[in-house]
């Protein structure tokens, strides 16, 4: 799918994202550096990041990793130095390491329910300080958190998901208020299901049919869409757009 974007839209920037190695994290490396960002991506897994960093080299773009668990300040800390000790700068923040797994309110453990919460909310608490301490404070830039449309009406199964999104949202509309002063955008994109992803695989059993039929657009998007909307709240483009929620579902939330 060609792009829309000039492919030097990003040039000269520096983009961190969270969970990059795999799925929507990958793509959306993919969409910023192929529109001029350097990429530094990170996750608990280090083939996954060494496979993911190949990828994108052969795509010819710049990108380099750090192993790191989002739910370990320390780690995360530490990561922000090595991205920022490595590439002299950093301008772009999409927190979208993410964890998920079906299960029901009543079958759930308490530890189960917090590492959702953990992964996808605390972590985006910690990456978003250690870049803000680091960086984002004294240079501005901008925060793109990746949050899910599931959870506007809810949805069975993802309690644990929607709540920690729900987090996500409003955490970003706080640090939107907190840092606006000092040049920091700080918006969300809140995807529906994408064809092809483990989310897709593990929420809806891979039945893509069953996720996208009532929704006004009669599909699942793909995560190059998605990343599409993430690499517009990032870039210029989006230079009077902080607080906000973009939500890209194919209208499905207000129907499924
Ligand atoms: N159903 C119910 N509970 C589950 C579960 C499932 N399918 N999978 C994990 N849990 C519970 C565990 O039982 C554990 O709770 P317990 O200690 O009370 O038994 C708790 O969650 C933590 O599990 P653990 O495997 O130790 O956590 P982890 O940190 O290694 O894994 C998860 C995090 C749970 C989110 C795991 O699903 C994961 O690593 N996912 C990464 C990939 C991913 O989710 N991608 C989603 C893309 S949408």
């Amino acid at each position: 799918m060609q792009s829309p974007f000039r492919t030097d839209l990003l040039t000269g920037s520096v983009a961190l994202v969270t969970g990059g190695a795999t799925g929507l994290g990958l793509e959306v490396a993919r969409q910023l550096g192929s529109h001029g960002a350097a990429v530094a991506i990170c996750s608990r897994k280090e083939p996954n990041l060494r496979e993911a960093v190949a990828t994108l080299h052969a795509e010819g773009i710049r990108a380099t990793y750090a192993v790191c668990d989002v739910r370990d300040a320390e780690q995360v800390r530490a990561a922000m130095d090595a991205v920022l000790s490595g590439h002299g700068r950093l301008d772009i923040v999409v927190n979208n390491a993410a964890g998920n797994f079906p299960a029901a309110v009543a079958e759930m453990s308490t530890n189960g329910f917090r590492a959702v919460v953990d992964i996808d909310l605390v972590g985006t608490f910690n990456v978003s300080q250690a870049a803000y301490v680091a960086w984002l404070r004294e240079h501005g830039g901008s925060v793109v958190n990746i949050s899910a449309a599931t959870q506007y009406r809810g949805m069975a199964q993802q309690a644990h998901v929607t709540a920690a999104k729900a987090g996500i949202d409003a955490f970003s509309r706080s640090c939107a208020i907190e840092w606006g002063p000092d040049g920091i955008r700080v918006n969300v994109v809140a995807p529906g299901g994408m064809a092809g992803t483990e989310g897709v695989r593990r929420v809806a059993g891979g039945d893509e049919k069953s996720r996208s039929g009532n929704a006004p657009l009669r599909r699942l998007g793909t995560t190059t869409e998605v990343a599409r909307a993430v690499l517009y709240l990032a870039s210029d483009a989006a230079s009077y757009v902080t607080g906000a929620t973009l939500v890209v579902d194919g209208g499905g939330w207000l129907t499924t």
